[in-house]
């Protein structure tokens, strides 16, 4: 293949091209990335969590009593904050029992290592005394321990520090009250000291650091479906979600499963902000799931639509306004005096597109527009298929003259070879794409014939830059064993994580993303179609390297010999990075490899067999 590259006819593109999209689904928040250890800390868990599924899934889940002399209840009179009505009361009758939490399918130890921990208790019979905390390993020996005392009659919080004296998979906590009475706990936590950039109630630092890895340009969160819930009473309501954990407001979570909310709009910013990334934080529009709320079809009743636009004006001020601000001091408040410089939101996230969506929208769009002029909404249109309401949230987005509409595109590995030009035909003065959703699908899972067909729509979208501003694959993170969606870009379990062969295709696009792109042309030797819809060139310009970026997808089961002809880039230096992902297309475990390569071995370069090539060029 002839590669020739046209430098005098380049176009400006997004600097925003390559993001992330986070959304607790597959146990991506507590349990996942959220580094708290203790599942079911607050005893918040309720049985309406998991629709009557899982008979066990109540305020006890995850905890029981060891020994003899005890018995525990839930007690929900004069609890530590109204929010958070539950609590564990122990009524010992001797010294031999403990209370015992599983953690997240056990709680993962490394020798050494410093944990936090901490718990609310007040004591109800009986003077109180020493309560020893203890990790042990499946075979109860112990693997850290440290004592605190229990006296106040009133809520009182503790903190203590233990430290892992083995490194354990599935470690349980064990919280042994050495006095006799009734003491109320609550609020029990252990947090790795070692959470991604040492922040409290921070992040699990692998897992964060592999996200950060990619990076992204922006992030948006808190979903998806998430955002808007699947009835009024289960919107994501970002207030709820700030402040002190024992006064937040948890919550069942639309995929199943309960969210404490724990990781917040606090943590999701400064996350973005220890990122490098913009913030993009989704609101629902007013509606939820397919506008239906309990059967009814509906959204947030007019009357009280004043109140919930107001809630998403506070959310800019709380991100953006000065510390002398109602919202901007609580930010402050909260360690953040400085803004977080929130440029983008989103309002809905594939909805019904009705009257009562349209009515709602539209308020909420005004408003923001009216008071926040510099901030870009970004409307929805949810997903390109037949059957959706994509259409209709075009015209929405053309009626009120958006700058950016949400789309997804969840698509087989052959829609994507078959749909190259998709976003050719898009109309350059209309609302710029948002692509906040999108992932090959492939036979037995992701793989590397997904990751090229998805290099192949980005190398796409490289040249659309100029029409599509920002996409996120998605989902970002699956649990093992918790998984409930498929294909996701990173998989993980409590000690390990383990990225598909697509995360390193974001990875080298959000490594390598550039500012202007180069039309280039390919002359191949065999010209069918077959062969052209398998091999595509994309070639952009970094403003800040000055590096020129070349990338080649090859969906071909055959190398390809290229020619680059490289004349219209100036004078290069004569040292090339040349990182290569390549294997079978059924490969599930690939990592790219880079090497420095000479200019001229690079003018003739044998492009492998399902690969995606990345050149980076400097000037001379
Ligand atoms: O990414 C998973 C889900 O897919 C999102 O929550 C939703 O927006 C879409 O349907």
């Amino acid at each position: 293949a002839k590669v020739n590259i046209n430098s005098s006819e380049s176009k400006s593109i997004s600097d925003l091209l390559i993001g992330v999209f986070f959304e607790d689904l597959n146990y991506a928040a507590d349990g996942g990335l959220y580094a708290e250890l203790i599942q079911n800390r607050d005893f918040e868990y309720v049985l309406s969590d998991k629709e009557g599924k899982d008979k066990d899934w109540n305020s006890r889940k995850a905890w029981e009593l060891k020994g003899k002399g005890a018995s525990w209840t839930i007690d929900s009179i004069s609890p530590v904050h109204p929010n958070n009505k539950h609590y564990a009361k122990l009524k010992l009758e001797s010294t031999d029992a403990a209370l015992v939490s599983e953690g997240f399918d056990g709680i993962p130890l490394k020798a050494g290592d410093k944990y936090n921990f901490s718990l609310f208790s007040k004591i109800q019979e009986g003077k109180g005394g020493q309560v020893l905390i203890r990790l042990v390993d499946k075979d109860g020996k112990v693997c850290g321990e440290n004592t605190l005392n229990c006296t106040s009659a009133n809520w009182k919080k503790q903190e203590i520090v233990l430290t892992a004296t083995q490194t354990v998979a599935d470690a349980k906590l064990e919280i042994h009250p050495r006095f006799q009475g009734t003491v109320a706990i609550d609020m029990i936590s252990l947090f790795p000291q070692k959470t991604f950039k040492g922040r409290k109630n921070g992040l699990r630092a692998d897992l964060a650091q592999t996200i950060a890895d990619l990076k992204p340009k922006f992030m948006r969160f808190p979903g998806g479906c998430l955002a808007h819930g699947d009835g009024l009473s289960n919107m994501y309501r970002w207030k709820n979600t700030i402040g002190p954990l024992e006064a937040r407001v948890p919550q069942r979570n639309i995929w199943d499963y309960h969210q404490t909310v724990g990781l917040g709009y606090f943590e999701y910013f400064q996350f973005c902000e220890d990122i490098g990334a913009l913030p993009l934080p989704v609101v629902a529009a007013g509606v939820p799931c397919q506008n239906s709320n309990g059967g009814q079809q509906g959204g947030i009743p007019m009357e009280q639509m004043g109140e919930y636009v107001q809630e998403v004006l506070d959310l800019i001020e709380w991100a953006n306004g000065g510390v002398n601000t109602k919202w901007g001091k609580i930010r402050s408040e909260s360690g953040h005096p400085k803004p977080f410089n929130l440029k983008y939101i989103g309002v809905g996230n594939e909805d019904m597109i009705t009257d009562v969506f349209e009515e709602r929208f539209t308020m909420i769009y005004k408003a923001i527009k009216e008071k926040y002029p510099e901030i870009t909404v970004i409307g929805t249109s949810g997903p390109f298929l037949e059957g959706t309401d994509y259409e209709e949230g075009w015209q929405i987005a053309d009626k009120l003259g958006l700058s950016m509409v949400d789309e997804h595109g969840y698509q087989s590995v052959g829609w994507y070879i078959n749909n190259q030009d998709f976003y050719d035909s898009y109309d350059r003065n209309k609302a710029k794409v948002y692509l906040g959703e999108y992932a090959a699908r492939a036979k037995g899972g992701p793989n590397l014939e997904s990751a090229l067909a998805e290099a192949l729509h980005l190398a796409n979208i490289e040249r659309n830059g100029d029409v599509v501003a920002m996409t996120s694959y998605a989902p970002l993170l699956a649990k093992e064993k918790f998984t409930q969606w498929n294909p996701d870009m990173i998989y993980f379990n409590n000690t390990e994580v383990k990225p598909t062969v697509g995360y390193y295709v974001q990875q080298l696009f959000g490594q390598n993303a550039g500012d202007t792109y180069i039309p280039t042309s390919l002359d191949l030797s065999d010209r069918s179609e077959a062969v052209k819809k398998r091999i595509v060139v994309s070639v952009v310009h970094d403003k800040a390297s000055g590096d020129y970026i070349v990338k080649l997808v090859n969906l071909l089961p055959v190398s390809v010999k290229t020619k680059l002809d490289l004349s219209s880039l100036g004078q290069l230096e004569t040292k090339v990075s040349y990182t290569c992902l390549s294997g079978q297309p059924e490969d599930k475990q690939l990592r790219p490899v880079t090497n420095s390569i000479s200019l001229s071995e690079v003018m003739e370069k044998e492009i492998p067999a399902y690969s995606f090539s990345v050149l980076r060029f400097k000037n001379a």
